[in-house]
C-alpha cells in the first residue's frame, strides 16, 4: 500500500469544486433570464473547454493508469468503466445547453438542471470511489506522470485561465490550499498577471 499522503488530490478537487460553480452560476443567470449576456457565454464556453481538457485528461492519462494497477480487480476495473460512461453521458447533455443558448429554447432551464445534476452525479461518484482507488493504488511516480501530462496539455497560456477560474469566488481557505498546492513560480505569476488579466473577462457577469 502506497503513502496515501503523497498523492496530492487538492487540484483535482479544487477543479470539481470550479465546474459545480460554473453551473450554478449558469442555472441562476438562465433562470433570470440573463444568458444572452456576451460574458455568460463566454463563461460557458470556458466551462466547456475546462470540462473538455479534464476529462480528456481523465481518460487518456489517468484512467489508464490506474487500470494497469487494478486489472486483476474486476469491481475496481468497473468502476472505471463507470468513469467513461459517465463522461460519455455529459457530452449529449452539454451540446443540448449549447443548442438552448445559442437559439430560442423553452426548455433552456430543463436542459441546464439535468447537466447539473448529471455531472453532479458524476463528481460525486468520482470523490468517492474513483480518487480513493487512486490514492491506494498509484504509485507517486505514477501519479506524477499524470499530473505532468494534464500540465503539458494546458501549456502557460492554459494555466493562465485554469488557476485564477479555479480560485474565481473560493473560500480563502479553499483558496489559500490550492495555491499552496502550486509551485511558487505560479502563485505569483498568478497574482501579478493572471487573476487580474481574468477578472477583465467578467465571465458570468450579466
Ligand atoms: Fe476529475
Amino acid at each position: 500500500m502506497n503513502d496515501p499522503e503523497q498523492i496530492d488530490l487538492t487540484v483535482m478537487y479544487a477543479a470539481h469544486d470550479a465546474f459545480r460553480r460554473d453551473l450554478e452560476r449558469l442555472e441562476a443567470v438562465v433562470e433570470a433570464g440573463r444568458a444572452g449576456s456576451p460574458h455568460v457565454r463566454a463563461g460557458w464556453e470556458n466551462f466547456k473547454h475546462q470540462l473538455h481538457i479534464h476529462h480528456t485528461a481523465e481518460d487518456t492519462a489517468l484512467w489508464p493508469r490506474v487500470e494497469r494497477a487494478v486489472r486483476r480487480r474486476p469491481q475496481d476495473l468497473a468502476l472505471l468503466e463507470d468513469m467513461a460512461d459517465e463522461h460519455a453521458l455529459i457530452d449529449p447533455l452539454l451540446a443540448a445547453v449549447d443548442d438552448g443558448l445559442s437559439g430560442p429554447a423553452d426548455d433552456l432551464a430543463a436542459r441546464v438542471r439535468e447537466l447539473r445534476a448529471s455531472l453532479g452525479r458524476h463528481l460525486a461518484h468520482e470523490e468517492m470511489s474513483a480518487l480513493p482507488l487512486i490514492r491506494s493504488t498509484l504509485t507517486p511516480k505514477e501519479w506524477a506522470g499524470f499530473t505532468a501530462d494534464i500540465r503539458a496539455r494546458q501549456g502557460i497560456k492554459g494555466a493562465a485561465v485554469f488557476v485564477p477560474w479555479v480560485v474565481d469566488g473560493i473560500k480563502p481557505t479553499d483558496r489559500s490550499r490550492f495555491l499552496a498546492a502550486l509551485p511558487p513560480p505560479v502563485r505569483v505569476l498568478n497574482r501579478v498577471t493572471w487573476e487580474p488579466r481574468y477578472r477583465r473577462l467578467r465571465l458570468w457577469a450579466v
